[in-house]
């Protein structure tokens, strides 16, 4: 299961105008700026305004990543929108994506939450290899419409945002994504997750009067998890690509909680000035996360071709994702 000929060819990101600060969350929870950003380094997030949802952002992020790979709405034979924070709950978010972009393929939504925008590099590069040409991957969020504005555990992590990449068959023999790892664990499945609104508990009076609809987390529990999922992960990965840390230049981990990066890269053993962390401006925007850090090192010329680049998500479900990429392949 190792290296795929598929290369990133085009990446666009999109994020809100609107801004949250620690000290706007002070004035409306019981919090504070020093808790915030000692626990979870974050300084900010983005919120969308009125007329921004998850398609909107997801819209602007991939018309810039098709414009940046050179192509056209018309060379693009596939769209994924990973997401967790959906349009509506029907049709998929990739419907009103695609209609926008006056896309005239095929799409569907990938359901993984924070490791959305890692599977769904899996899953493209592999339908790459059946012969699709060209596929847009989105990683779109709009977690503040999901997030119960109350409770202080969750509001203070949670941004809007979205980054899109275009992938490739690629010309030459080197693959770009070299080696992957999948998983979930659904025992956890309680530990993060919104229990109304789906076939299990359907919405009702009751459900909304409990902020059934809202993003409840065992915050403790996750942390906990996540450091081990990203650690293993990455070591199969790793282990699949017949390389060691040392030979990563970038790792990118979900942008979760500085505290649940720094304590996996150091048992990664990557240390700080290799590893791609931009949650204090944008908090945790789940599937939008990795490529938002990635495509910014991209941008500002810190992440250069022939880099070896480490990707590594989790999220409720338990999912996690992992993947090896060679940066610059075309
Ligand atoms: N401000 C001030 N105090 C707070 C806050 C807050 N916002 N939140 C909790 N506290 C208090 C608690 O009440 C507790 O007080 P007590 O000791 O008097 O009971 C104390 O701070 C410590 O609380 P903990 O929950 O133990 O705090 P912790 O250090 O674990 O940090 C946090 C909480 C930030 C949520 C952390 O657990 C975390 O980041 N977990 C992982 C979340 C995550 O990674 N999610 C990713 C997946 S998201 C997805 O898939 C969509």
């Amino acid at each position: 299961m190792t290296g795929l000929p598929v290369a990133i060819v085009g990446w666009g990101l999109a994020v809100p105008e609107g801004r949250i600060t620690n000290a706007d969350l002070e004035a409306r929870v019981d919090t504070s700026d020093e808790w915030i950003v000692e626990r979870t380094g974050i300084r900010e997030r983005r919120i969308a305004g009125p007329g921004e949802t998850t398609a909107t952002l997801a819209t602007t992020a991939g018309a810039s990543a098709i414009k940046r790979a050179g192509l056209t709405p018309d060379d693009i034979d596939l769209l994924i929108v990973a997401t967790a924070s959906p349009e509506q709950p029907l049709p998929h978010t990739g419907a009103f994506v695609g209609d926008a972009l006056g896309l005239r393929c095929g799409s569907f939504d990938l359901a993984a939450a924070c490791a959305g925008f890692v599977y769904e590099l899996v899953v493209g590069a592999s339908m790459v290899g059946i012969g699709y040409r060209n596929i847009l991957l989105i990683g779109a969020e709009t977690l503040t419409r999901i997030t119960d504005p109350d409770d202080r555990g969750t509001v203070i992590l949670f941004g809007d945002g979205a980054g899109a990449a275009v992938i490739t068959r690629t010309t030459g023999d080197a693959p770009a994504l070299l080696a992957w790892d999948l998983g979930c664990d659904g025992s956890a499945a309680g530990i993060l997750e919104i229990p109304a609104g789906g076939s299990r508990l359907p919405t009702s009076e009751a459900t909304l009067a409990d902020g059934g609809h809202f993003l409840k987390m065992q915050g403790k529990e996750v942390f906990r998890r996540a450091v081990r999922a990203i650690v293993d992960s990455t070591a199969a990965t790793l282990e699949r690509a017949g390389i060691t840390a040392d030979d990563v230049a970038w790792f990118v981990p979900h942008q979760a909680n500085v505290r649940i990066i720094d304590s996996a890269a150091e048992r990664i053993g990557i240390p700080p000035e290799r590893t791609l962390v931009n949650i204090a401006r944008y908090g945790n925007t789940s599937s939008a996360s990795i490529p938002l850090a990635l495509f910014e090192a991209v941008d500002d010329g810190r992440v250069r071709d022939g880099d070896l680049v480490l990707l590594s998500g989790f999220g409720a479900g338990m999912t996690w994702a992992s993947a090896l990429v060679r940066w610059g392949i075309r």
